[in-house]
């Protein structure tokens, strides 16, 4: 096995599978072109149908017009404060932190923040319907109150001496409980089934809650689904599938890292949970459909649904189910995927065939993640063409598939009647609160045809990710919803075919959503990711790894020249394995490297910036190039997981393009105005010799971000990286040669801190770059301070030096503050990331939080047990979330020699005296021993660290 096969053989993968669910095998974002051009050519349709659509639709929707207050209901209110105004958006802000609010103060405030700026009692709101009424009325009275411009001081003064904010308070809160309600059919299962009795409809019920990030949060979602399937299943009725209710589980609630790298986990967790709800559903026989959530999470959930699938108890069951999500590039893929595992199985599947809910985040999250293309459309058009290009598939697949079609919209509604050639054997299904009119009007017309309703059910404390969801949905202007409620909005543009939207392949794409790596364009390009939810992709990256390792080595490296001296081992800190060897310099090798950065500065600093931007912007591309080598050596030298590594390899490359483009800006010789026939220019020129001092914990990217940014200014480097991390600085100075910086401008000297101060104190220094402790840049000032100012030749003739600059960047306290309005959730995600990313190493690693009383409780519990969900272990593993600490000192400072553990037990909260703050731990114990590695120098510092940070401020 080499070095790294580790890389491909993680426990339990099967490396030889590059696609997760069996057969299923799709690109993850294909070229939209591609698709429109297949898309289209199938979309025609005789005239005769077209003219039957239109009549159906535009029926449909000036029904939904001649209503009084348009849709009715929600829909116009949510379309009278849409998300392009201020008001929509201060709703929105609402909604989504109000209900968790405990406390009045923090509840008063926040409405006086959001709604002083707001129009509420203009907007031209014209329903008579009692909930929009009162909605408007109760945010509308609000802002009579808060005025534009007013602060609450003035407030004070005027009518709220009278009615007092306790009365805006309740009014407002009361407004956002509507709004909650409306999409909830009920708190409890039972609750909702007693509505539910009062409809013809059919129901598929929804348990809100979504993304566990706790064991104890799972296992409540997996109880409330189970005791859910038995209410349902005893109310049932005696009606044959598919005319009887069902439930819809998301399986992101079932576990707490329902995540790509978390695979294996996942499948021997998960699977089990979903195949004992699914045994319920079939004992009642009900509908039982996975939801359709985040595209990178789609082939876990295909993997898992099909494990589920094949297991035996299920088998002759006809309602097991899955959400396809119309909008993603793989919709076509996964219903062919369905219809050919229905086959296998000889059983039919109930499909529901969705547009999708996540675009928003979709977009920014592949932009973010610098992937090469969206895994979604970026025009609307394309998703309803794919849409109907589905509904086609699905229609044909029966009666393999029973296709269940989720919109509220008339055009797809009248569209898919005609493509079916009626409304036999197939269902549509709209959401709770939504689409009322349009089904009402379509059932009135169709009595024939079915429809179901998605009804959540639950408390307002799980409502929130739900109803911003549904917010966003009827918030947008491109949204059906809020087309047909705008009456000056004109049917035929409603009822405009997205082929003719489209029109020609090329016209794919949204003009104004740039790709992900033209993010920052024309500036520079975006770093290129990876996407760990291509299972293809992954298993490429990994065998890149696994490929590329090999033995180095680093020596102090003086105008392209390799010295020699006496090399020592270079040791992993994953299990303490040499993995190559360091010459380290000395002093005398120091002055020579100053000396040679000094000879070459003068050539260096007379090329032209367009010369140096563009070695900077080569280099970028080679650790692109090389990414597997230097991930690789990343987490062998460094510790750093896969996750980590990739993420630093790409801030190393854009801060190689970012330095190159703000050269080209910044630095190009300027004209500057003078008296006529004089010409003044503005140049700007390299200070001389740059010294560069960088830490472990980023050994690629503060290295290079530090070297390049002093080499494009047309300084001259002397870099002395971290004794930790010389070998991925050696190929970082290799990568910045062969990329075209000459060897005279740029040297290398690994070594301890003796060489970094004299390096620091070297007379011929110009400026330093440092990156450390507070402590050291401290003595580097004063060190500095005292050096006498050479007059050099290098920097200038006899202009001499002046005062040499420091750059130091060192770490800190970094405190979160978090309160009442923050969903738990996100809090959660950011201080498990902030605190246990790079193993806690990053010098803006959180160390302080600081949470509000009231909640505190609640939040500080998901923390902990999101703590607990980390995987610590050997970072070659991509299922590892905390590697190791970098080494035996580090280890040590966590857990001194002979010291117990500290004692923090799970979850417990440390009080500073007399303050507010509390900080969060989790046991130390049970995870070190359970999960602490033997023989290198693993520790635990998720744990340990948080622990004993929190003891640290606790005590002060
Ligand atoms: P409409 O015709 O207005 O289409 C809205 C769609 O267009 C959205 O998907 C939106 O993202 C997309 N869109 C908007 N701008 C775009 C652009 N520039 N480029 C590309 N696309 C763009 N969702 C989900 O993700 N998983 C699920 O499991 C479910 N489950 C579910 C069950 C039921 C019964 C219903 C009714 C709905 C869902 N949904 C869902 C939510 C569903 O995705 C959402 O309601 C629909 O997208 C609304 O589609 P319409 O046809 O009603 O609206």
């Amino acid at each position: 096995m080499t070095p790294d096969a580790r890389f491909r053989q993680t426990p339990g993968a099967e490396p030889e599978r590059l696609f997760s669910a069996p057969g299923f095998s799709a690109p993850y974002a294909p070229p939209d072109e591609e698709i429109a051009a297949r898309l289209l050519a199938q979309a025609e349709r005789p005239a005769a149908a077209e003219g039957r659509i239109d009549r159906l639709a535009t029926g449909l929707i000036e029904a939904i017009r001649r209503r009084t207050g348009g849709l009715g209901g929600i829909e116009d209110f949510l379309h009278a404060y849409s998300l392009s105004t201020k008001e929509g958006l201060a709703l929105m802000v609402l909604a989504e932190a109000l209900l968790r609010v405990p406390d009045a103060a923090t509840a008063d405030r926040l409405i006086e923040d959001k709604l002083a700026t707001g129009d509420w009692s203009s907007s031209e709101l014209k329903s008579n319907a009692l909930l929009v009424s009162a909605s408007a009325w109760t945010l509308g009275i609000t802002a009579r109150i808060i005025h534009p411009g007013e602060t609450p001081d003035t407030i004070l003064e005027g009518l709220i001496r009278r009615l007092g904010l306790p009365v805006v308070r309740t009014a407002t809160r009361e407004a956002m409980r509507l709004l909650g309600s409306h999409f909830v059919l009920g708190q409890t299962i039972q609750e909702a089934l007693r509505r539910a009795r009062t409809q013809r409809e059919r129901y598929s019920f929804d348990m809100l809650g979504e993304g566990a990030r706790t064991a104890a949060d799972a296992g409540r979602y997996l109880c409330a689904y189970a005791s859910a399937i038995d209410a349902i299943g005893a109310s049932a009725g005696d009606r044959a599938l598919p005319d009887r209710p069902g439930i819809s589980v998301k399986l992101s609630a079932l576990h707490p890292r329902f995540e790509p790298v978390s695979r294996e986990r996942v499948l021997k967790e998960l699977v089990p949970n979903v195949i004992e709800l699914a045994r319920k559903a079939r004992h009642h026989d009900l509908n039982f459909t996975v939801d359709a959530e985040e595209a990178d999470r789609l082939e876990l959930s295909l993997e898992v649904f099909a494990a589920a699938l094949a297991d035996p108890s299920l088998r002759g069951w006809d309602g097991f189910g899955l959400a396809v999500q119309a909008y993603q590039k793989r919709a076509g893929a996964v219903i062919d995927w369905l219809a050919e595992s229905a086959r296998a199985q000889a059983r039919r599947l109930m499909v529901r065939l969705v547009k999708g809910a996540y675009w928003d985040s979709e977009i920014k999250r592949a932009q973010e993640r610098g992937l090469a293309d969206y895994p979604v459309f970026t025009r609307k058009a394309m998703t309803d063409l794919c849409y109907m290009a589905g509904a086609s598939r699905l229609l044909a697949a029966r009666p393999r598939l029973y296709p269940q079609f989720a919109t509220h919209n008339a055009l797809t509604v009248a569209s898919v009647i005609e493509d079916a050639g009626g409304v036999a054997d197939y269902e549509f299904q709209r959401l709770h609160g939504m689409g009322e009119v349009l089904y009402e009007m379509l059932l009135a017309e169709l009595p024939q045809a079915a429809c179901r309703i998605y009804a959540p059910v639950g408390g307002h404390r799980d409502l929130l990710a739900y109803l911003v969801r549904r917010l966003l949905e009827n918030g947008a202007n491109s949204s059906f919803v809020s087309a047909a409620a705008d009456p000056s909005v004109p049917i035929a543009s409603i009822i405009k075919r997205p082929q003719s939207a489209i029109g020609d392949p090329r016209q794919a794409r949204h003009k104004r959503i740039p790709l992900p790596r033209d993010l920052y364009a024309p500036m520079r390009r975006n770093s290129a990711g990876v996407e760990f939810g291509e299972r293809a992709t992954l298993m490429g990256l990994l065998a890149e790894i696994d490929q590329t390792a090999g033995a180095t080595a680093a020596a102090p490296l003086i105008g392209g020249v390799a010295l020699a001296g006496r090399a020592r081992a270079v040791r992993s800190p994953i299990d303490g394995a040499t993995i190559g060897e360091v010459t380290e310099g000395d002093e005398a090798i120091a002055a020579a490297a100053m000396a040679a950065a000094e000879a070459g500065f003068a050539h260096w600093a007379g090329e032209p910036i367009e010369r140096r931007a563009a070695a900077l912007e080569r280099a970028g591309d080679l650790l692109e190039a090389r990414r597997g080598r230097l991930i690789g050596l990343m987490a062998r030298e460094g510790g750093k997981t896969l996750d980590d590594a990739i993420a630093e390899l790409r801030e190393a490359v854009d801060f190689c393009r970012y330095y190159a483009a703000q050269a080209r800006l910044e630095l190009a010789p300027q004209p500057m105005p003078g008296p006529t026939g004089e010409s003044n220019v503005l140049r700007y020129r390299g200070r001389g010799v740059f010294v560069c001092i960088s830490p472990w914990n980023f050994p690629l990217s503060i290295f290079l971000g530090q070297v390049s940014a002093a080499l494009v200014a047309g300084n001259s480097v002397v870099a002395k990286p971290a004794e930790q991390t010389p070998l991925i600085a050696a190929e970082a100075v290799r990568i910045l040669h062969e990329a075209g910086v000459p060897a005279s401008a740029l040297h290398l000297v690994p070594g301890d801190g003796k060489v970094g101060a004299a390096l620091a104190a070297d007379p011929r220094v110009a400026g330093i770059a440092f990156t450390g402790s507070t402590e050291v840049a401290r003595l580097i000032n004063r060190d500095l301070a005292r050096t006498p100012s050479l007059s050099s030749p290098a920097s200038g003739g006899g202009l001499g030096k002046g005062i040499v600059p420091l750059i130091a960047e060192t770490g800190g306290i970094n405190p979160m503050i978090v309160d009442a309005t923050a969903l738990p959730e996100q809090v959660t995600d950011d201080v498990v990331a902030s605190a246990f990313r790079s193993a806690g190493q990053r010098c803006s690693a959180l160390r302080l939080l600081c949470v509000q009383d009231d909640v505190a409780e609640r939040i500080l519990e998901m923390v902990a047990g999101a703590a607990r969900e980390l995987k610590l272990g050997d970072p070659r593993d991509p299922s590892t979330h905390v590697g190791p600490v970098i080494d035996a000192q580090a280890k040590d400072r966590l857990e001194p020699a002979g010291a117990s553990p500290p004692a923090l037990p799970l979850g417990s909260l440390r009080r500073a005296a007399g303050g507010r703050h509390l900080c969060a731990a989790h046991d130390h114990r049970a995870q070190a021993g359970e999960r602490s590695h033997r023989g290198g120098f693993r520790s635990d510092p998720a744990c340990g660290a948080l622990a004993r940070r929190c003891a640290r401020c606790a005590a002060r």
